[in-house]
C-alpha cells in the first residue's frame, strides 16, 4: 500500500462554515432568480442544468480507495448508482451541439441503504469563486429588454473586472464539444476532505475519467447531429453494452487552493484511483425527481469550506421547489 500524503496545515480547515445555508450578502433564492432572468421558468425543470437523461449502473470500488477514505462505498462490494447527464444552463431545449458544460450527477445507494451524491461538470473549473460574484456574473447576463439581448459592454467590463469569471469559458472554447457522455471527463471542481480508517485526512477533487478515452465532435459531425443526439447516442452505445468511467481523487498539494473552484490545480498531482462506475442502460426520465445533493456526503468526506459548495444545496432546493410547484 501507498503511503498517503497528509494534507498540509494549509490545508485543513475548520469545518463550521460547511453546509451554511448562504452568505450575508447573497441568498439562494437570488441565484436561483438569477438563472430564471436568463433561461425563464419552465415548468417542472431544473433552473440549471434543465436538459438530462437518467442512467443506472454500478460503482466498485478499487483497491487504493480505502487508503483515501473510510467512505462505505469505498470498499466490498459494488453499490447500485443512479446517475444524470444533462446539459448545462436552464434551457430544456438547449442543442446537444451548444458548447457548455455537461453535469454527470451520481447518487450513489450505499449498503446501509442511504446515499451519497456526486455532481460533477465536464470542465475543471466553475465561473465564480463565490455565490455573490456566481450572482453578479449571472446579472450581467440578463437580456436587456431593449435589444432582447445581454449588454456585451457590460458583460466585456464584468470580465475585466474579475478575470477568474472567463477562465472556464475558455477552457470550454480550448476544447472540443465532446461526441458522448460516455467520452466526457468530468471534474467536481470543488474540494472535498477524504478521511482515512486511521483517521488521516486530505484534501482532493473528484475526476471522473471516460474508459473509451475523450472524445470530441469533428465539424463535420457537429453540422449533421440532431439536436438530441447526445440521448440518442447514450441508448444506442448502451444497447451494445455497459460503458466504465474511472474514478479518481486528484490530491491537493502544498499551495493549491482548497476553496476557490475557479483555480485548477496543478496536472502532476497524485491522483488516486478509487473505483469504476459502470453504466448499464438508459432510465428515461425516471431521474427527474431527484434532487441530487453535492453535501449529501457519507462518513469519511466532508465538505470543504468552499462557500459556492456551502451554498449549492440551499440553491438546488430552491430549485427542486419551484420545479414542483410548476
Ligand atoms: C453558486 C453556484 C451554483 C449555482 C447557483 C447552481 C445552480 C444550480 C441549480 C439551480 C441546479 C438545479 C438543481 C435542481 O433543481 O435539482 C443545479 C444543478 C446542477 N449543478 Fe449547479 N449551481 C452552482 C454550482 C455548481 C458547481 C460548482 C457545479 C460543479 C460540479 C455544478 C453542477 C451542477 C450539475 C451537474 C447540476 C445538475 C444536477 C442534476 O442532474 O440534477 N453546479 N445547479
Amino acid at each position: 500500500m501507498k503511503k498517503l500524503k497528509l494534507a498540509g496545515s494549509c490545508c485543513v480547515l475548520s469545518l463550521a462554515m460547511a453546509g451554511a445555508p448562504a452568505t450575508a450578502e447573497t441568498a439562494p433564492k437570488d441565484l436561483v432568480d438569477g438563472l430564471n432572468g436568463i433561461f425563464g421558468q419552465h415548468a417542472g425543470k431544473r433552473a440549471s442544468h434543465a436538459k438530462g437523461i437518467c442512467a443506472a449502473g454500478e460503482f466498485k470500488p478499487a483497491g487504493e480507495a480505502a487508503r483515501l477514505s473510510r467512505a462505505p462505498h469505498f470498499a466490498g462490494d459494488p453499490v447500485p448508482v443512479t446517475i444524470r447527464f444533462s446539459m448545462g444552463g436552464g434551457n430544456p431545449a438547449i442543442p446537444d451541439k451548444t458548447n457548455v458544460t455537461r453535469g454527470m450527477a451520481i447518487r450513489f445507494t450505499l449498503p446501509d441503504e442511504s446515499v451519497a451524491d456526486l455532481v460533477t461538470i465536464s470542465a475543471p473549473v466553475f465561473f465564480a469563486r463565490t455565490p455573490e460574484e456566481a450572482l453578479q456574473f449571472l446579472l450581467v447576463r440578463k437580456a436587456d429588454p431593449a435589444t432582447g439581448k445581454p449588454d456585451a459592454a457590460k458583460v466585456a467590463e464584468f470580465s475585466k473586472a474579475h478575470p477568474e469569471t472567463t477562465l472556464q469559458g475558455a477552457w470550454l472554447k480550448a476544447h472540443p464539444v465532446p461526441n458522448s457522455y460516455l467520452t466526457t471527463p468530468f471534474y467536481a471542481v470543488n474540494a472535498f476532505k477524504f478521511t482515512n480508517d486511521g483517521g488521516q485526512s486530505v484534501f482532493g477533487r473528484w475526476y471522473i475519467e471516460p474508459a473509451g478515452g475523450v472524445v470530441g465532435l469533428t465539424e463535420e459531425e457537429a453540422e449533421s447531429v440532431s439536436d438530441d443526439f447526445l440521448t440518442e447516442d447514450l441508448e444506442k452505445r448502451l444497447a451494445a453494452g455497459a460503458a466504465d468511467f474511472q474514478v479518481h481523487v486528484q490530491i491537493a498539494g502544498e499551495g493549491d487552493p482548497i476553496t476557490d473552484p475557479t483555480v485548477e490545480w496543478p496536472a502532476t498531482r497524485e491522483r488516486v484511483h478509487v473505483g469504476t462506475i459502470s453504466v448499464s442502460k438508459v432510465t428515461g426520465q425516471d431521474c427527474d425527481g431527484i434532487m441530487f445533493n453535492p453535501l449529501a456526503l457519507p462518513t469519511g468526506i466532508e465538505p470543504s469550506e468552499d462557500p459556492i459548495l456551502a451554498i449549492r444545496p440551499a440553491v438546488y432546493a430552491e430549485s427542486l421547489l419551484r420545479r414542483q410547484q410548476k
